[in-house]
């Protein structure tokens, strides 16, 4: 009798013994899920825009704002003490846009960044003097005149080629080419660097692709058929890795020069070059018309922010030319 007493008493303790281990695995794997639900809510209220696609057909990412999670992307990249090289024309009367668009890159652009900005202009002595911050220097490369903005636009191509082989492609780990006539209205980061970076055009941003206005002559280098095509992507901001960018800005210029031996000049001039380019060779990231808005258009639902837009002018009292 007293054996049985004993082997009862045993039993009790492994079956609580059990069941206690039972229980606390039941728990622990509850409050773990939860932990988990709790971390996958946060993340899709805080990173989520499902009025816009983030991505491309490609999946490369479409930057917007409330998609992306900054302090991450900074931990990425402040580590690697990158730098930032940055272009700008500013070609006779377009020197009058330097001193706000540089200030305003100054409050605003890659800020806690490396940045060296390149000043192309053939009026050196009206370069402003911009307070630059930490980390951030300017040079200023004398170039000659033209009497067409067209020819301007077409030459940019080949002086960018140039100074990514002779400069950029050894001290820079990423380069922008922006359009000077424009502004900073808001952070641009550590989010817009990419291999090959292009930025969708405000003003075909949802439009159908027939409404694009791609060169649509078959004599053009730049030719695209009208079923073909992603985005229309604005020639104001061109960016990426040197090298990714040097290879595009190379084949722009040869390919503009195939044109001009042609006597044809492109529609959009180095823009529809650009389109013609990216259509073979996607940009790896996009950024969405947040990082290039046009001043004069109104701001529909989908635009939470405008970081960089292009400013109003009087492109008759501008250019050299109509
Ligand atoms: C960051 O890079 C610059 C130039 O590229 C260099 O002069 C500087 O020493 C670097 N800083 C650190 C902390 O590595």
């Amino acid at each position: 009798m007293g054996n049985f007493t004993m082997r009862l008493r045993q039993n009790v303790f492994l079956i609580s013994l059990i069941a206690g281990l039972l229980l606390w695995l039941v728990y622990f794997s509850y409050a773990s899920t939860r932990l988990r639900l709790v971390y996958f809510s946060y993340a899709s209220t805080r990173l989520s825009r499902p009025d816009v696609s983030t991505t491309t057909k490609w999946l490369a990412p479409i930057v917007w704002e409330d998609a992306f999670d900054l302090t991450v992307i900074d931990n990425i990249y402040k580590p690697q003490n990158i730098t930032v090289a940055t272009t700008f024309f500013a070609l006779g009367k377009y020197v009058r846009f330097l001193k706000d668009v540089l200030e305003s890159a100054e409050q605003h652009f890659m800020v806690g960044y490396r940045v060296h900005y390149y000043v192309f202009t053939d009026l050196p002595d009206e370069v402003p003097t911009v307070t630059l911050g930490e980390g951030r220097q300017l040079t200023v490369i004398k170039t000659s005149s033209s009497n067409r903005w067209q020819e301007i636009s077409l030459r940019r191509m080949e002086m960018i080629e140039k100074l990514i082989e002779d400069e950029v492609i050894n001290k820079a780990d990423y380069i922008f080419c922006l359009d000077v006539d424009s502004k900073f209205y808001a952070h641009w980061g550590a989010e817009s660097l990419g291999d090959l970076v292009g930025v969708l055009h405000a003003w075909f941003f949802g439009t159908s692709r027939d409404q694009f206005t791609y060169e649509r002559r078959p004599e053009s280098q730049a030719y695209i058929p009208f079923n073909e095509g992603d985005y229309y992507y604005g020639g104001a901001v061109i960016g990426g890795r040197p090298d990714k960018v040097l290879k595009l800005v190379k084949t722009c210029r040869m390919n503009l020069d195939v044109d001009r031996a042609n006597k044809i000049e492109a529609v959009w001039q180095e823009e529809s070059h650009l389109n013609k380019y990216f259509l073979y060779n996607k940009p790896t990231k996009v950024l969405s018309p947040e990082y290039l808005w046009d001043d004069r258009k109104g701001k529909p639902s989908f635009m939470k922010v405008v970081r960089f837009s292009q400013v109003e002018k009087n492109y008759a009292e501008i250019r050299p030319n109509p």
